[in-house]
């Protein structure tokens, strides 16, 4: 006695029929954070930390919640981030989730361990949709030098290197059920064998290279001409350097909580990013996304308040893939436009340009 799809009114409500629903391996590979998991909970929790301060008298008759992200443009300002093995929670895998992106005008980032291959996801897109690719870097450049060529190739617009991740955590849940899933594909990037006896995450993340470093960041920009974004930046050092290195964006985040235990929330550290940036006049000259724990609209428009450029979201559509398949997904991103027409309106904020550091109490944030 599965919950009806109508009867999930939140995305939340999604991750508790996943829970019930899911394969236990699939379960545990998504829902899983590193160690403790005290960064996973915080993310969400960050967020609720957060205060509106909503102005009055606006005319809110009409709202217009589009935006541009990296030059694209995006119905909302959320996007689908990268994560890997779509297939352990429905059959067809990413192609789900590239379907319901497009029905929602909204950009998908493909994850570089994708089940489906990366050329099934791009033949799934539709007219002008937009995709961005996750790159784990691989210990053979030259084999990354073919990933990411033949990406901008397919029409990708941008490259979100993951930096937060030279060796993947410990997520002890995943590893206690172990990966014998035998039955879920991945692309594998270089056709080394695997370990499985560590998780599924280990299991597939041998060829990451852990001597990746600012060094190797012109490389990239030589080889390719697609947008470039650090993915996994969790300190306002590291963003000016990611200025100065002249790339276009960062994603402020801790990967879901899944590699370093006690790393800031994505939120929290744009609270303490941006005024710096102001400050040195750097806020213009790079977009900042975060993700990571964001499962209302109040928490996009937080965010935005802030000054990020959009958000990552992650597991819960994983979860309503899981659960319902495409409707799923569909009913998921419609219920974030929903709360975000209504969040928008009640703020006082008729466009996303209207959003502004106000309409947001920080003062029980950390700045860390
Ligand atoms: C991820 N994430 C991730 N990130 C990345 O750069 N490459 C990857 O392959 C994956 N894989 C992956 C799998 C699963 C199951 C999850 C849950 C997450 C991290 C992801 O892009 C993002 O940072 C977080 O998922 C954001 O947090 P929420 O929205 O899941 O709370």
């Amino acid at each position: 006695n599965m919950p009806i799809l109508d009867q999930c009114y939140n995305l939340l409500d999604f991750e508790a029929v996943a829970k019930r629903v899911m394969k236990k391996t699939a379960w545990a590979y998504y829902s899983s954070g590193a160690d403790d998991e005290i960064t996973l909970r915080d993310n969400h929790s960050a967020f609720q930390r957060i205060w509106f301060r909503p102005k009055i008298l606006v005319d809110v008759e009409k709202i217009d919640m589009s935006t541009t992200m990296l030059g694209a443009k995006s119905s909302i300002p959320f996007y689908v981030t990268a994560t890997a093995l779509g297939k352990l929670g429905h059959r067809e895998g990413e192609v789900v989730l590239t379907r319901a992106a497009a029905k929602h005008s909204v950009i998908q980032m493909i994850p570089t361990l994708a089940s489906c291959s990366f050329d099934e996801i791009v033949d799934a897109k539709e007219g002008a949709q937009i995709q961005w690719l996750q790159l784990y870097v691989n210990k053979n450049r030259e084999i990354t030098k073919g990933i990411v060529q033949h990406a901008e190739r397919r029409g990708c617009k941008a490259l979100f290197i993951t930096v937060d991740a030279p060796q993947l955590g410990r997520r002890e849940k995943d590893m206690r059920t172990k990966f014998e899933d035998s039955g879920t594909s991945v692309q594998s990037t270089n056709g080394e064998s695997v370990d499985r006896s560590q998780g599924a995450a280990r299991a597939i993340s041998s060829f990451i290279d852990p001597s990746l470093n600012w060094k190797d960041i012109p490389w990239f920009r030589s080889i390719t001409n697609m947008k470039l974004v650090l993915k996994g930046v969790q300190r306002v050092e590291d963003v000016i350097k990611a200025c100065e290195a002249g790339v276009d964006g960062v994603v402020l985040s801790n990967h879901g909580g899944r590699q370093l235990d006690t790393a800031p929330s994505g939120i929290e550290i744009l609270a303490a990013t941006m005024p710096i940036l102001k400050q040195k006049g750097l806020d213009k000259k790079i977009e900042i996304f975060i993700d990571g724990g964001i499962r209302r609209a109040s928490d996009i428009v937080k965010a935005l308040c802030l000054g990020a450029k959009g958000v990552g979201i992650g597991r819960p559509f994983l979860y309503a893939m899981s659960a319902y398949g495409l409707p799923g997904v569909d009913r998921a991103m419609q219920l974030l436009k929903d709360e975000m027409e209504m969040n928008m309106r009640l703020i006082g904020a008729p466009t996303v340009a209207d959003l502004d550091d106000t309409m947001v109490d920080t003062r029980a944030v950390a700045l860390h």
